[in-house]
């Protein structure tokens, strides 16, 4: 490892990376689908750039913040995949006027009129998605409801074009075994391809039909009438996937370089300098099987260390504790030593800094920025 003394730190494993990237890449393959990959898990442009052979995108994105930064790097291609507010319609569309190819998701006639009516007022023209609930996760239309149809008549005419539909099977990270995530992957495909059917037999074209997550993307058996996927984290993965069986501890590839700053040793303790602001306060895997706390100790390899992970998270504190309480593993770990703390959840975690620090073949070969904010 070369000088990254100074901790906490996040690190990207170059390798890890480009290996994520291509599974997704050959799960896909068989499917006549195009991959429009989540950045909001990297928000950072030379991590984008490995997630194409070339091309600029097509993308998914969390916010308009994104969509401007991408946008400026020549992605043009963008879906905004959280339901659009008013208050955003009209940096949507400056990003339209520059010449954004962006497309936006609603799911109800209340934004449907109050888009209308500002891209009427505005004499813009946009794209919309209607947003399909396939899970009861979040937001979306039932997709077998008539107000699908009752938006894209409302919307008829107007500045504002209905280009498909998405749904994102976010009850796929509850899933308890393979053959559940199959059929949140199942359940997933038949909201989208059922709503289009609904839409098209109204006589709206629906082009894009477009589904994801993580895991359903990589489990998915049948993928017939979607036309796009968008996942995300799939890129870096995180203890969340592996619990739920997507991944491999071996393939996460962020992680936080934390050093010990000292010992509480009647209680068991090794302190670091990793506490929440670094790791995030995800904890996401206390529902899985195994309660990862705020995640897997490992050493400067990426190696999982014994059986420590951090079980408190002070603000720059961090608590590591064995889960069988063995002495000898907390004994091993004198002040000063560096280790890797692998994330719950990446999107959380990799949000807590301001850029990664690159490593291949565990050397350090740059540093790639990051965006935030909105
Ligand atoms: C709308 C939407 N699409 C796609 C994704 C990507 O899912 P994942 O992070 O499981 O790859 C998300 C993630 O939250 C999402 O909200």
């Amino acid at each position: 490892m070369p000088d990254l003394t100074e901790t906490p730190l996040l690190l990207l494993d170059r390798d890890r990376l480009d290996g994520n990237i291509l599974r997704m890449r050959n799960t896909l393959a068989p499917f006549d689908v195009t991959l429009r990959p989540h950045v909001k898990t990297n928000k950072c442009l030379e991590v984008t750039e490995r997630l194409f052979e070339g091309a600029k995108g097509p993308i998914t994105v969390s916010t308009l913040r994104e969509a401007e930064f991408f946008f400026a790097a020549g992605y043009t291609d963008i879906l905004y995949g959280v339901g659009i507010a008013p208050n955003k319609f009209a940096h949507a569309a400056r990003l339209l006027e520059q010449g954004a190819a962006l497309k936006l998701v609603l799911d109800n006639l209340q934004t449907a009129r109050l888009l209308a009516d500002f891209a009427r007022d505005c004499d813009s023209s946009f794209e919309v998605l209607l947003e399909v609930d396939c899970d009861g996760h979040r937001s979306g239309i039932p997709p077998d409801s008539p107000l699908l149809v009752d938006i894209a008549r409302l919307l008829e005419g107007s500045g504002v074009k209905v280009s498909g539909v998405m749904t994102h099977a976010g009850n796929a990270y509850d899933s308890q075994s393979r053959s559940d995530i199959e059929a949140f992957a199942r359940q997933e495909r038949e909201a989208v391809v059922n709503a289009a059917g609904l839409l098209r037999k109204a006589g709206f074209e629906t082009p894009i039909v477009s589904v994801g997550s993580t895991p359903t993307a990589l489990f998915a058996q049948d993928l017939a009438g979607v036309t796009e996927v968008r996942a995300g984290v799939f890129a870096f993965f995180d203890l969340v996937m592996a619990g739920l069986g997507v991944c491999d501890v071996q393939e996460i590839a962020v992680s936080v370089l934390t050093t010990v700053i000292g010992h509480q040793p009647e209680k068991g303790w090794v302190i670091v300098d990793a506490g929440w602001m670094a790791l995030s306060r995800d904890q996401g895997t206390a529902k899985q099987r195994v309660d990862q706390g705020y995640g897997v100790v490992c050493d400067l390899s990426g190696r999982p260390v014994a059986d420590l992970i951090v079980t408190a998270a002070n603000q720059e504190h961090g608590i590591i504790t064995s889960r069988s309480a063995n002495p000898a593993a907390v004994q091993a770990l004198p002040v000063g030593t560096q280790l890797r703390i692998l994330p719950n959840h990446a999107c959380a975690t990799a949000a807590q800094h301001a850029g990664y620090h690159v490593l291949a073949e565990e050397r350090r070969v740059g540093y790639w920025p990051r965006i935030s904010g909105w």
